[in-house]
């Protein structure tokens, strides 16, 4: 472990020079005393209940057992040689600088193309595409948006796990809703004795994570109606875009 960065000595080391100098340095040496900075810190969790994810548990597992690891999509293929260059090439380029807080206009304009040829939607890349490092920050991102305190959220489950503690971070209820196998369908009926005046968004995810299930184009007209009768402010959050 590194040696505790000690101020005090630092400055005593300083020569008149360094002063004068616009160059200073500081110099990090192990401290000899013992240190209250490094005593244990009593760090109360906001969410004590909420453990390491899914993930992390099975990728371990399946390490240990030798298992194939179906638990987690990550790439078992080398990244192209032609992206690794493409990014060195713009990195010498000098684009290696912040970039505006919802993304590189570029990047967005490509991803609002994408969309519409994908999906037939067209979106503005000004207002409507933020980037961010995953979906889990999008997630959390758009629940700390919207969600308040006491406000309901509907969550089906089996869900990614980073949904509830989110929610409640946020001092948000999720609403669990099971969805059952072998179809691991929505039964709307349920959905639509869970929602109250509270309920503020429905998570959606399709395809479903880790179900495979789709949402039949009746779904989305069901869940349509819902939207629009139940209230005038509900949001529906999905899966966010992934581009990897
Ligand atoms: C349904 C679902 N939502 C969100 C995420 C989080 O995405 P990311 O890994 O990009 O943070 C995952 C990741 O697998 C997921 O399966």
């Amino acid at each position: 472990m590194l040696g505790t960065l000690n101020l005090d000595n630092a400055r005593s080391q300083r020569t008149e020079e360094d002063t004068k100098s616009t160059k200073c340095s500081i110099s990090l040496r192990r401290s000899t005393k013992p240190n209250p900075v490094n005593k244990p810190t009593d760090i109360k969790s906001r969410l004590p209940d909420v453990g390491t994810s899914i993930f992390t548990v099975m990728s371990r597992m399946a390490l240990e057992q030798g298992a194939i690891n179906l638990s987690q999509g990550f790439p078992d293929f080398n990244v192209s040689k032609e992206l690794i260059s493409l990014i060195h090439r713009n990195m010498e380029e000098g684009h290696n600088q912040y970039a505006p807080m919802a993304g590189v206009p570029s990047l967005r304009r490509i991803i609002s193309e994408v969309v519409g040829k994908s999906y037939h939607r067209k979106t503005d890349p000004e207002t409507e595409i933020t980037i961010t490092a995953g979906g889990t920050e999008a997630i959390f991102s758009a629940i700390a948006a919207l969600v308040g305190q006491g406000d309901e959220v509907i969550v089906f489950d089996p869900a990614y796990d980073s949904y509830d503690p989110s929610i409640r971070l946020n001092g948000g209820l999720p609403v669990h809703i099971s969805l059952r196998p072998p179809a691991f369908a929505i039964d709307w009926d349920v959905v639509k004795a869970r929602i109250t005046p509270r309920t503020r968004m429905i998570m959606i995810n399709t395809p479903h994570n880790p179900s495979g299930s789709v949402l039949s184009e009746q779904d989305l007209k069901t869940l349509e109606e819902i939207a629009l009768k139940s209230m005038n402010e509900l949001f529906l959050t999905r899966s966010p875009i992934k581009v990897c």
